[in-house]
């Protein structure tokens, strides 16, 4: 009996050493944590057990069969995030170069499913060389595998991709489709296809970072959520957002406490809105001094800053926050806002998450580049995504909601449930000088006085009321008053139910 159990105790330290001390010396040397050391940081103390810890590769070709490392370059398991559980997996670097084989993929396959079946996120820790290349066609069918069942667990459990090193090639698309990706500045990477192809295909001169860094896919593509300066950072940052989320969709969001009271006047909002409509101010300031003590967890902070989404708790309760942002290119709708909004209103319905808009909207935005792109089907999604939600949905115009703009944003007539309007607002078809604009166009004869003609409009059109009469709005509120209101609306809206047609599945404009 003894000699078996110190066997085992030998497999299991062997098994903690990964490709050995002088590769976890390496990894160390550029500024990385190893697998396990990630998860150490992630998960509450002394919660992991791990999976699979024994696997070994079965490949018998190019001299493999000589290596065969406990684990095989990825760690699974599951664990806790404060007291809640979660299924992880973290790629080796120090094996074969955290690359797939078919072992390796076996094991991620078995903790998806496990998380699937028992209602848990799943969160993938990044770092790996790609399809192990002495394995061939086998390795590419197991990230078919990983493919699958990402797509099938989409909607049912929260998944997050954290990249901590390479990730290039096919082996992208497992992260892209998950629900969040995290990445970490200056050591992780993610393209299709590296600069090396890139120089030969397209005579691009550009560098790893600058084709598929963080700030890169943070800022310009979209890929990622979040970027951080560096692996604590981004490892506290995903517990932060799994905070938020229920385990799986057949819960509610977890209950986060506050000690912020749930009538707190919202002073600074009295005098936010400038008398200009044609001045920014910024919205994430409304957002902070409504939400409970000022926490709001920002997604895509630096992608399409004119739309802003992120979670946030009233009276502790977790809400999705949409939000036209005034003090970017004036808030206005463009395809890169339009799919980062539906993209959020998305994953939120799906995981019960109410959803609070901020809207302060002049309009989708023109022009050829705009068009040629596609404003038309992308702005769709937006507006796809809100006709679909089913959660509770309240909307606070603070200014602006003109044009099919005012229809998107959640509007009473797409299912918005709680609608209200500071006094502040205008709901319109368009600003004031551009309707004159139009509707004055043919009776240039000098005579007429545009300014007089604006105002008329203002005061006509450029308010809340003939909303508020029509019942499109629910109630115009003073700004101080918004905390409580929205509160007392999501209160009313615990238990709602609503749904939507019986149906395969829509077909979202893609
Ligand atoms: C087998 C691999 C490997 C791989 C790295 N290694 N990638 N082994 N299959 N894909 C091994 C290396 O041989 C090395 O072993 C160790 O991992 C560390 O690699 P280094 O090259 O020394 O590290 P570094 O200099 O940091 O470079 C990392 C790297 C580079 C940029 C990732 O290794 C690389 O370019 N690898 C190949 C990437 C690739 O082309 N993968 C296939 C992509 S296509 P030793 O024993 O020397 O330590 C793909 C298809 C997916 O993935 C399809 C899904 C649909």
């Amino acid at each position: 009996m003894k000699n078996r159990i110190d066997k085992l105790n030998s497999l299991k330290q062997e098994a903690q050493l990964g490709g050995g001390q002088a590769r976890i010396d390496a990894q160390h040397a550029k500024g990385k944590l190893t697998a396990r050391e990630r998860l150490d940081v992630l998960l509450d103390e002394g919660t992991f057990r791990e999976f699979d810890m024994l696997a070994r590769h079965r490949s018998t070709r190019f001299g493999l069969e000589k290596q065969r490392p406990l684990g095989d370059g990825v760690v699974t398991g599951v664990g806790e995030i404060d007291g809640r559980i979660v299924c992880v997996f973290s790629q080796d670097f120090t094996v074969f170069g955290g690359s797939l084989s078919e072992v390796h993929a076996e094991k991620i396959c078995k903790i998806m499913d496990f998380a699937v079946k028992v209602g848990a996120p799943v969160i993938g820790l990044n770092d790996s060389g790609g399809a192990r290349i002495q394995e061939g066609v086998v390795s590419l069918g197991g990230y078919a595998d990983i493919f699958l069942r990402n797509t099938l667990a989409s909607g049912v459990i929260p998944q997050i991709s954290v990249i901590l090193g390479p990730c290039a090639g096919g082996a992208v698309y497992s992260p892209a489709l998950t629900d969040f990706v995290f990445m970490v500045k200056g050591t992780s990477y993610m393209f299709v296809t590296g600069p090396d192809v890139v120089r030969t295909v397209t005579h691009e001169e550009v560098t790893f970072d600058e084709l598929g860094g963080a700030d890169t896919h943070a800022e310009r593509s979209g890929v990622a959520h979040f970027a951080l300066d560096n692996e604590v950072e981004c490892l506290l940052a995903v517990r932060k957002l799994v905070s938020y989320l229920p385990l799986s969709n057949r819960e509610k969001p977890p209950i986060r406490q506050t000690i912020d009271p749930a009538d707190r006047f919202c002073d600074t909002l009295k005098t936010i809105v400038p008398d200009n409509p044609n001045h920014p101010y910024d919205i994430k300031d409304v957002i902070r001094d409504v939400v409970d003590e000022g926490d709001f967890l920002e997604v895509h902070e630096k992608f399409a800053p004119n739309m802003v989404v992120g979670f946030a708790t009233l009276d502790s309760m977790p809400v999705g926050i949409v939000a036209n942002q005034p003090a970017s290119s004036a808030g206005v709708l463009d395809i890169d806002s339009s799919v980062k909004g539906a993209r959020f209103v998305r994953f939120c319905d799906a995981f019960s998450i109410p959803l609070v808009v901020f809207e302060d909207v002049p309009g989708f935005l023109p022009g050829t580049d705009q068009e040629w792109r596609g404003i038309i089907r992308h702005g769709a999604k937006l507006l796809y995504a809100f006709c679909e939600a089913t959660v509770p949905k309240v909307t606070v115009i603070t200014r602006k909601a003109y044009g099919g703009a005012y229809d998107v944003m959640n509007s009473k007539h797409i299912r918005g449930d709680y609608n209200v309007a500071w006094p502040t607002a205008e709901i319109a078809v368009m600003g004031a000088r551009g309707a004159v604009e139009i509707l004055y166009k043919k009776s240039g004869d000098g005579k007429r006085n545009t300014e007089e003609l604006v105002r008329q409009y203002n005061e006509e059109f450029a308010n809340p009321y003939e909303a508020a009469e029509r019942g499109y709005i629910d109630d115009v509120i003073e700004p101080q008053y918004t905390r409580r209101e929205l509160i007392r609306s999501l209160r009313a809206l615990k238990n709602k139910i609503d749904q939507n047609p019986p149906r395969k599945h829509g077909n979202i404009p893609l």
